[in-house]
């Protein structure tokens, strides 16, 4: 992403924050790719994703994705949480075969689409991420060189335990898996709060988190209404839950910028990351993660 906007975590003009929520997470999930349908429509007119400037060319990923990830030239590239698949194309523009997989009909339909318009080969897939054995079903055994997701992902899931699970078995044995996602640290802060760090969600939380949406982090001023749910995870549980499914954690990084606008008063410097403004002392607001799959792996639990 680079623009602003905060992913998946959407409190723009005043309403009053998260709540927390102890509905069955199915359900929430639900109401989620509900969301997501209608989220999409906004986003593919949106300044935020611009993708008539992605059209005539434009890259959507940026510098930590980029280096990262690597070269992918004449690799297989499996792209979890790929929304309308800007990013995913943007993969495939630098010759990966991509894949990319998301949970609403309507994001994958707008990504089938625009791959067709731009004449790029790609693959779009609907399921649910955590779904492990329709994910690896539908994918019919393919296994992957890259499994990539990034930016705003995580907390849209109740539990990472099947999500890297599904990770682990769509890779190669030897293949990396790279994430980049806001750090859990900054779930903590409460936004409305100017400009200062201030402590209002928990760290430990178990429960989901319940968010009144007007317009979403792409199109704020859209007439547009609805309610969210997330799910804070530790460090732990997202570093447990890939070495639980057997991947070996081989770099963990943590940076004091993201590509998205998270408080309202960050500060954009030239080369698009917000970072806090001076003053405010640095933070981890963002983290990226590789690991790989042994070449011989014991099998995942
Ligand atoms: C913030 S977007 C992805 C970020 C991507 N980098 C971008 O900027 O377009 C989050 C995506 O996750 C998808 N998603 C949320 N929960 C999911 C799940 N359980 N399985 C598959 N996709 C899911 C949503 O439909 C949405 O497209």
């Amino acid at each position: 992403m680079d623009a602003d906007g905060r992913p998946g975590l959407t409190t723009p003009d005043g309403t009053p924050g998260g709540t927390s929520c102890a509905a069955d997470p199915a359900d929430l999930v639900r109401a989620n790719r509900d969301l997501w349908d209608g989220w999409t429509e906004l986003h593919v007119r949106s300044d935020f994703y611009d993708v008539e400037s992605f059209k005539a060319g434009r890259n959507t990923l940026d510098a930590v994705e980029s280096e990262g990830v690597g070269d992918v030239q004449g690799k297989s590239l499996l792209h979890l949480q790929c929304h309308f698949g800007l990013d995913t194309l943007s993969w495939a523009r630098r010759g990966a075969r991509v894949t990319g997989v998301d949970f609403s009909e309507n994001a994958v339909a707008h990504a089938r689409r625009l791959a067709r318009e731009l004449a790029l080969e790609a693959r779009f897939i609907c399921a649910d991420v955590t779904d492990t054995a329709t994910v690896l079903e539908v994918l019919g055994g393919e296994q992957f060189d890259v499994v990539f997701t990034s930016h705003g992902v995580i907390t849209w899931l109740p539990d990472l335990r099947p999500w890297a699970r599904t990770v682990a078995g769509a890779l190669k044995p030897g293949g990396t898996f790279f994430l980049s996602d806001s750090h859990p640290f900054t779930w903590m802060f409460d936004e409305a709060a100017e400009p200062e760090l201030r402590f209002r969600y928990e760290y430990f939380a178990r429960e989901a988190m319940r968010w009144e949406e007007k317009g979403s982090y792409a199109a704020p001023d859209a007439d547009f209404e609805g309610v969210s749910y997330s799910w804070q995870h530790a460090f732990e549980d997202i570093v447990g839950s890939l070495a639980g499914a057997g991947l070996q954690i081989v770099s963990l990084k943590e940076y004091p910028y993201l590509f998205w606008r998270w408080f309202p008063w960050m500060v954009k410097d030239g080369d698009g990351a917000y970072r806090l403004p001076e003053g405010v002392p640095e933070i981890p607001l963002m983290f990226s993660l590789t690991a790989t799959k042994p070449a011989t792996t014991r099998p995942a639990h």
